[in-house]
C-alpha cells in the first residue's frame, strides 16, 4: 500500500478517511444504466487521486431489490447486475494496488424473503430454519403480536396466511428479521464474514447495528403519541419509545465475537449505529471490545445554526471515546450542501464542516459526490424508485434525490455514468460543470478544495500533529466554532458574514476558501499576527507559531 499515513501505535483505520460508494449510481461498466463492479474498478483512480483511504461499497449481493440490495438473497455471492466474484476480486486487487482499502456492507438484521433460509422457514412450522426468523401467534384480537412499527412506517408484522403466524420485519415485509437469539444464526454469520475476509476485504459496514437482538418477551413499546395518517416515516418512528425493538444488550455479544474474528485479519468494524444520542452509541463500542467505531448521524439531520454545528461536533467527542464515523451525506438522507444553505454557501459550509470532522478523532466519510458539492438530483414522481415513498405516500420520504448517478464527463446524456441514454434513476438535472472531469480540469473547482483538505490532513498526520492530541474546545465568539488539538487550531465560521480572526501567536496554515496554506504545496501564508478574514462557511487551520516555523524548517 502506498497511500497510508503511518502513525506509530495506531491501527490503519484510526487515521483513514472513508468514501461511500452507492454502487448502483457510481459508474456503469456494461451500459445497462445501473452502476456495477466493473464501473467502480475503472473509476478507482479518481478515489486514489482524491486522497481517501477506505472505500465502503453498498450491497452487491444477489437480491430481488425490494430495498435496492439491502434485501439479500445470498450473502456470499454477487448479483449478476453488478458482476461476479471474479469482478469483485479484480476490484479488490486494483484497489489494494492503489493503496485503497475495501469495506463491504453486511446486512445481518434481516435477509430477503427470497433467501433460501426464509423460504425454508416459511415452508412449514416444522422447518429446521423456522427459528432462524421471528414468528409469533396473533394477539387475542387476531392482530399483530405487539405495537412495533417498521423504520419505513406501518406495522412491523406480516401475517403468513399458510401458518397463521406473523413474522417480524423492522423494514419491508420483503426483509424478514433474523432471529439472533438462535446460536445457529451467529455461526452462519461467522462463516459469511470469514468468506469476505478471506477474499481480502479490510472491514465491514454493519447495517442496522442497533437492531440485531430483540426483547425476548417481545413487549410493546411505550407509545409517545398516536399515529395519524400522512405521517412521514420518521414521524411514525418517533411516536414510540424504542425500548424493546432495538438497543438490546445481547447485541453487543454478537459484536464481541465479530471483533475477535476481525482482529485476526486487522479488519475494521464500523456500525450503522442509527441512534441520535451519544449514550446509546457507546453501547456497541464499550468496553472497547464491540465494534471499532459507529457512525454519528446528527450531522445528517443538522439544520444549520452555529449552536447546532457546535453541538453535533462536541457531543460525541467525550461521550464516545472509542470513536465515531463522521458523515454529512449518505444514500439515505438529503445531501449536505442543499441542507446547509443555498448555492455556494451550502457548498462552503459542507466543506468547512468536513474539515472540522477531519481534525477530530474518528473516521470521516465522504458520500460519493460530496467531493463535487452535489446537491440532491431532481427526480420527478413518475421516476420514484424508493419503496419508502410508496409505503408512506410522503414525497419527502423519497431517498431517490440523493441516489441519482454520479456525473463523470460532459458530452453524453448520462454524463459518463453510463453509455445508455437513461439510467435506473435520471441524472437529475446535473450540468457539465458538475462533472468530475470538468472540475478536475479547473484548479478553482470545488473538487480541488476538498482534495487539498484531505491531503493537508494526511500531511498533518504524518508530521505527528494530529495523532493522539486531546481535543480542547475554544471560545472565539458565537459564530465561530473552534477547537485545538495540540498546536493546531481548527476554526469554522458558522455564521452568515465574514469574521476577522486575530492570530497573535498563531498562523494560518490552511483555509478551505482557497485551499491555500503551508500544508498545500507551494502555497504561502499570511504574516504572523496579521489576522485573517474567514468567510461564511469557511474553515481555517492555524498552527502555533513556534511549532509551525520549526515544521517549516524540517521540510526545507
Ligand atoms: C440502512 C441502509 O442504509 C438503508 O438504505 C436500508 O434501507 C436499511 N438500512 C435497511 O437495510
Amino acid at each position: 500500500m502506498t497511500n497510508h499515513v503511518s502513525v506509530p501505535d495506531r491501527s490503519w483505520w484510526e487515521t483513514a478517511v472513508g468514501y461511500e460508494v452507492y454502487i448502483r449510481s457510481f459508474a456503469d461498466g456494461n451500459g445497462d444504466g445501473v452502476g456495477d463492479l466493473a464501473g467502480l474498478t475503472d473509476r478507482l483512480d479518481h478515489l486514489a487521486w482524491l486522497g481517501v483511504d477506505l472505500v465502503w461499497i453498498t450491497p452487491f449481493y444477489p437480491s430481488p431489490f425490494a430495498d435496492f440490495g439491502y434485501d439479500v438473497a445470498d450473502y456470499t455471492d454477487i448479483d449478476p447486475l453488478f458482476g461476479d466474484l471474479d469482478a469483485f476480486d479484480a476490484m479488490v486487487a486494483k484497489a489494494h494496488g492503489l493503496g485503497l482499502r475495501i469495506m463491504v456492507d453486511v446486512v445481518p438484521n434481516h435477509s430477503s424473503d427470497q433467501h433460501p433460509w426464509f423460504r425454508d422457514a416459511a415452508s412449514s412450522v416444522d422447518s429446521d430454519k423456522r427459528d432462524w426468523y421471528i414468528w409469533r401467534d396473533p394477539a387475542p384480537d387476531g392482530g399483530p403480536p405487539n405495537n412495533w412499527i417498521t423504520h419505513f412506517g406501518g406495522s412491523a408484522w406480516t401475517l403468513d396466511e399458510a401458518s397463521g403466524q406473523y413474522y417480524l420485519h423492522l423494514f419491508l415485509p420483503e426483509q424478514p428479521d433474523l432471529n439472533w437469539a438462535n446460536p445457529a444464526v451467529g455461526d452462519a454469520w461467522e462463516d459469511i464474514l470469514r468468506f469476505w475476509l478471506d477474499r481480502g476485504v479490510d472491514g465491514f459496514r454493519i447495517d442496522v447495528t442497533q437492531g440485531l437482538a430483540k426483547d425476548p418477551e417481545m413487549r410493546s413499546n411505550p407509545e409517545l403519541r398516536s399515529l395519524v395518517d400522512g405521517m412521514s416515516r420518521n414521524e411514525q418512528w418517533d411516536s414510540f419509545e424504542h425500548r424493546y425493538d432495538i438497543m438490546q444488550p445481547e447485541t453487543l455479544d454478537v459484536f464481541r465475537r465479530w471483533r475477535k474474528l476481525c482482529e485476526g485479519y486487522d479488519a475494521f468494524l464500523l456500525g450503522e449505529t442509527y441512534v441520535l444520542d451519544t449514550a446509546a452509541l457507546t453501547h456497541f463500542l464499550e468496553p472497547n471490545d464491540g465494534i471499532h467505531r459507529g457512525f454519528w448521524f446528527a450531522p445528517m439531520h443538522l439544520q444549520w445554526s452555529p449552536e447546532d454545528v457546535r453541538e453535533v461536533l462536541e457531543a460525541p467527542i467525550d461521550a464516545v471515546p472509542a470513536g465515531i464515523g463522521w458523515a454529512m451525506s449518505s444514500h439515505d438522507d438529503p445531501r449536505a450542501p442543499g441542507r446547509y444553505g443555498d448555492g455556494e454557501l451550502g457548498a462552503n459550509r459542507a466543506l468547512g464542516l468536513f474539515t472540522m470532522f477531519a481534525g477530530l478523532p474518528g473516521t470521516p466519510f465522504l458520500y460519493q459526490g460530496d467531493e463535487l458539492a452535489l446537491v440532491d438530483g431532481v427526480v420527478p414522481p413518475d421516476r420514484y424508485q424508493d419503496p419508502v415513498v410508496f409505503r408512506t405516500g410522503v414525497a419527502t420520504d423519497s431517498r431517490d434525490g440523493c441516489r441519482t448517478p454520479i456525473p463523470w464527463e460532459p458530452g453524453s446524456p448520462m454524463l459518463g455514468f453510463s453509455t445508455a441514454d437513461d439510467g435506473w434513476l435520471p441524472m437529475g438535472g446535473r450540468t457539465d460543470a458538475d462533472t468530475v472531469a470538468v472540475q478536475r480540469d479547473d484548479p478553482e473547482a470545488f473538487v480541488h478544495r476538498m482534495r487539498a483538505m484531505l491531503l493537508a490532513r494526511r500531511e498533518l498526520l504524518s508530521r505527528g500533529l494530529l495523532a493522539t492530541q486531546p481535543v480542547e474546545w475554544t471560545d472565539l465568539g458565537s459564530d465561530l466554532v473552534s477547537y485545538r488539538r495540540g498546536d493546531l487550531h481548527f476554526v469554522l465560521n458558522a455564521g452568515e458574514s465574514a469574521l476577522e480572526l486575530s492570530c497573535d501567536n498563531e498562523q494560518v496554515i490552511f483555509r478551505t476558501g482557497d485551499a491555500e496554506g503551508l500544508v498545500a504545496p507551494g502555497a504561502t501564508s499570511p504574516a504572523v499576527g496579521a489576522g485573517c478574514s474567514v468567510g461564511p462557511g469557511e474553515a481555517v487551520i492555524l498552527q502555533s507559531v513556534m511549532l509551525q516555523s520549526s515544521a517549516a524548517d524540517t521540510r526545507a
